[in-house]
């Protein structure tokens, strides 16, 4: 049997530097004692008890069904919700994302749903992959099913806007830009294998578990070439788009 697409226990393993590093995106939120917060794309949970340690009422959603039990295990209030289809109204003081919009190509609908769950005035906090996110990494794995035809066609399926795409966006869903910027954060990562097998899966489910070793194997020789020194290891090019807006 196939594994799950999102693989929870390997997620807080393996990739806990994604809410390690997210600490100033907090920041960018100021006040959040008393407040009313959404965390749109909790994951695991490990930023939703950081909100909810500084005072915050936090109701967490996300997509996969196995992320919403963890959070659950830790004592959050999490349902499973898509960023496209929120089911709440108005209800808001705060919403607060992160690493999660890149997943979201419907990006205006995402962000429709966004202003409306949130109270006027509520404050939107987001970090997410910008343009040239992981860029060696896109490149590498389109080259692995070139050159693979019997992988079928390589279609990306992250969307990483650039500034002022995603700033007329935001205006157009009823946004009050304060904030936005476009930071390379070039990111050290233990181990390239597992980074594929937790996040690529989208692309590889079709996929025999035997074809999946070898989209993995081929994809780390080619990013050998440009991800990995001797010296300093993996370093993910990673370019974080991040904001503060507020609802007009
Ligand atoms: C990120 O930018 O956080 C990211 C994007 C795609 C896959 C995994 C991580």
């Amino acid at each position: 049997m196939k594994k799950n697409i999102w693989d929870a226990e390997k997620y807080s393993k393996h990739a806990d530097f994604v809410p390690k590093l997210a600490f100033p995106l907090i920041d960018l939120i100021r006040e959040l004692k008393g407040k009313k917060v959404l965390d749109l794309g909790c994951g695991d949970g490990t930023l939703t008890v950081e909100l909810i340690k500084q005072g915050a009422d936090v109701v967490g959603v996300d997509l996969s069904p196995q992320m919403v039990k963890a959070s659950r295990s830790k004592g959050i209030k999490a349902l499973v919700a898509s960023a496209t289809d929120l089911p709440f109204y108005e209800e808001f003081d705060v919403v607060f994302s992160n690493a999660v919009l890149h997943w979201v190509q419907e990006a205006e609908k995402a962000l429709q749903n966004i202003a409306k769950s949130m109270k006027r005035g509520g404050i939107f906090v987001a970090e997410f992959g910008g343009k040239g996110n992981i860029q060696s990494i896109v490149e590498a794995m389109e080259q692995v099913f070139k050159e693979n035809p019997e992988f079928g066609q390589f279609k990306n399926v992250w969307y990483f806007p650039d500034l002022q795409e995603y700033k007329q966006l935001l205006e157009k869903t009823g946004f009050k830009v304060e904030y936005i910027e476009l930071i390379p954060r070039p990111t050290p990562i233990e181990d390239i294998e597992n980074w594929l097998e937790i996040f690529t899966n989208v692309y590889t489910s079709h996929l025999s578990t035997q074809q999946e070793r070898k989209f993995r194997n081929q994809v780390k020789e080619k990013l050998k070439k440009t991800i990995y020194s001797p010296q300093n290891g993996w370093t993910a090019d990673y370019v974080r788009l991040r904001l503060r807006a507020v609802k007009v």
